[in-house]
């Protein structure tokens, strides 16, 4: 807080005290002091009820001067009158971090453990897997879903059908620094709206979604030419570029006409976002086993 600031809170706030204390004092001064005093006000219901002049209860303004104290000592122990920390030193920050460092020291050594396992031992740990997951719910379910099978644009991980790859290494990379896909908009080059439909075609029955007939294979040099960098010759993929295998029963946008014209008249940009530096090393290592063993427990 800029110094100005600080101060025209700190004045504002002591001002307001004291303006509180003077208003409930006067307050109490007015109307009538003793019970002599007390008189009718005039007003008058059913016949026989009627309204006092009576002074406020002391034991109410009590009341109120008693929070006013509470008020004050609050201002004196904890951070309230502009930039003054208070005299305890609290401060959110201070107790996120405490937070922090218990929570820090409390995981530490269980992340240390499964940090020193192999890969494959730890995704086969109940233990590991049961983190593995309390953190996949906290940083993943949002895209990949609560079931890790994702959505349409979203990978199902609980398949064993891989854009990025199933290796170790491969599940880190994507956790840590994530992932961008790049379909390009291939319209332009496939020459019109039937050479568009014969790609359709020629990849819906590279799955042996249609029949690969004449229309169909005539795109058949098309697609070598134009697509074999990212999706191979025959189709396959290739996880070095994250394309995906276009010849099994797997996708990730569809496998209808509609879904893969869209993809290829507007591309695909599938963005996987980096963790590394929110998840750290080891809470990386404990995902991407478990991710891995998603997949294996088919
Ligand atoms: C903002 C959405 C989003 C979040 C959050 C997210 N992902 Fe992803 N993830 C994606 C998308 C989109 C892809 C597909 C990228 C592509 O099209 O190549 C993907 C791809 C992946 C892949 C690669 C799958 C394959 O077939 O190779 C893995 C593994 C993965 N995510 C794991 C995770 C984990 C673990 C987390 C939590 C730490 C996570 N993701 C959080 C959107 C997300
Ligand atoms: C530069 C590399 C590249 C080229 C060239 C390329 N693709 Fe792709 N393609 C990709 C990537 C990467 C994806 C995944 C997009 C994503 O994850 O968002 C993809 C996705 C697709 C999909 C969607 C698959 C699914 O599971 O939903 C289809 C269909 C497709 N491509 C067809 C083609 C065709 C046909 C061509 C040639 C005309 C082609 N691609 C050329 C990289 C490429």
């Amino acid at each position: 807080m800029a110094a100005f600031w600080a101060w025209f809170v700190a004045v504002g706030t002591i001002a307001f005290v004291i303006w509180c204390v003077w208003l409930i004092s006067w307050a109490s001064k007015q109307g009538p002091q003793n019970k002599q005093d007390e008189d009718l006000v005039g007003h008058k219901w059913d016949g026989d009820l009627e309204e006092w002049n009576n002074p406020a209860p002391k034991w109410w303004l009590y009341l109120y001067f008693i929070t006013i104290a509470w008020a004050v000592g609050y201002m004196i122990v904890y951070p309230g009158i502009g930039a003054f920390d208070g005299v305890a030193g609290w401060s959110q920050q201070g107790q996120y971090e405490a937070e922090m460092q218990a929570a820090e020291a409390r995981y530490e050594p269980i992340y240390a453990r499964f940090a020193e396992m192999d890969f494959e031992t730890l995704a086969k740990d109940p233990d590991a897997n049961k983190l593995g997951k309390s953190l996949f719910a906290g940083y993943c379910t949002t895209c990949h879903g609560s079931d890790a099978r994702g959505a349409a644009g979203y990978p199902n991980l609980t398949d064993n059908d891989w854009l990025w790859g199933k290796t170790e290494a491969a599940i880190t990379t994507t956790i840590q620094q994530g992932r961008n896909s790049i379909m390009p908009n291939l319209s332009a080059a496939l020459g019109g709206d039937a050479g568009i439909d014969n790609m359709v075609s020629y990849v819906q029955s590279l799955s042996g979604a249609v029949a690969a007939d004449e229309a169909a294979m005539s795109a058949q040099p098309m697609f070598v030419a134009l697509c074999s960098a990212c999706h191979m010759a025959d189709g396959s993929g290739n996880q070095l570029l994250g394309g995906p295998n276009l010849t099994d029963d797997v996708w990730l946008y569809g496998s209808s006409t509609d879904a893969i014209r869209t993809t290829i008249v507007q591309g695909r940009n599938g963005v996987m976002p980096a963790h590394g530096q929110l998840l750290g090393d080891k809470r990386t290592k404990i995902l991407a086993a478990y991710v891995y063993s998603m997949s294996n427990a088919e």
